[in-house]
């Protein structure tokens, strides 16, 4: 069960790059991922913007193999996404939007239970991959808390934590900053980064915090209405010429717009 070669270094060497290649997806009669043709190389950091509802979850949850797709295939590395094999010969962590911790563990058994379930190492290898990751986070005294004991904020960095003892070779962020108060929200922007130069782990960050993604981004695409509308550099995203990105990554507040009148006429 011990494993003698364990070293508190994270990540096992080798990263992955991601194909998504013609992916659509149906609910139903519903189509939320329109034909979706991605490359994301290995090492990056690639984010996904788009407004609530365009499809950037269920993007997200195609690349982990949570959903299959109606057509079309997303591939790790060489690997099929979809093929259940694929998670034994990739080390990918997906941090859910929600945190989707275990309630009945507390934050130390939450973090130990991938490792545990997988025999990676002994327990005190276990202990020390789970103390550096929360300390990371910092979270050390909330070690023995269960996640109902937590603040929202709390949640999400104990999501983070749990997603770095796995040693991840892909990381994949849903929503890593909302419900995070602007300082924490930029330690996490640090935390996705310096991950990445330490560890050259290939980081998919789905967000709608712009500054996460202007700062912290190798490129980003915008997805709107289960379509990518855009894909670039910050830089290209800083002043953009398209009118609707332009309004999505800098809505201005303007009480006459007609989008005021329908929410004061639905509470009519
Ligand atoms: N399991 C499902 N069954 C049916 N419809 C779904 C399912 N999951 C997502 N959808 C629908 O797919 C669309 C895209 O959802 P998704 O969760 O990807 O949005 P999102 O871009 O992540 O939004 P947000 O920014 O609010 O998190 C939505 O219309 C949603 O209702
Ligand atoms: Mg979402």
């Amino acid at each position: 069960m011990s494993s003698p070669n364990y070293t508190a270094t994270p990540f096992a060497g080798k990263t992955f790059g991601v194909t998504v290649d013609h992916l659509t997806k149906k609910f139903g009669g519903v189509t939320v991922l329109k034909d979706i043709n991605l490359e994301v190389r290995a090492g990056e950091i690639f984010c996904i913007m788009g407004p609530s509802g365009s499809g950037k979850s269920v993007l997200l949850k195609h690349i982990a193999g949570l959903e299959l797709p109606t057509s079309g295939q997303v591939r790790i590395g060489d690997y099929d996404a979809a093929d259940p094999d694929t998670r034994d010969k990739v080390h990918l962590a997906l941090v859910f939007q929600a945190g989707a911790l275990f309630n009945s563990l507390t934050v130390y058994d939450n973090l130990a239970l991938y490792p545990r379930e997988h025999r990676q190492c002994n327990e005190a290898g276990i202990r020390e991959r789970v103390m550096h990751a929360l300390s990371i986070l910092s979270l050390e005294k909330a070690a023995q808390k269960y996640p109902s004991e937590l603040s929202g904020g709390m949640k999400k960095r104990v999501a983070i934590a749990r997603a770095l003892v796995m040693e991840p070779q892909l990381l994949l962020y849903d929503e890593p900053t909302s419900e995070l108060d602007p300082v924490m929200g930029a330690t996490i922007s640090e935390i996705i980064a310096t991950l990445r130069e330490q560890t050259a782990v290939t980081s998919i960050v789905v967000t709608h915090d712009r500054d996460l993604a202007i700062n912290i981004a190798d490129r980003i695409a915008i997805i709107f209405d289960g379509k990518i509308r855009a894909t670039g550099k910050p830089a290209d995203f800083r002043e953009p010429k398209e009118r609707e990105i332009a309004d999505f990554l800098t809505p201005v507040i303007d009480l006459k717009n007609p989008r005021f009148k329908q929410l004061e006429n639905s509470h009519e």
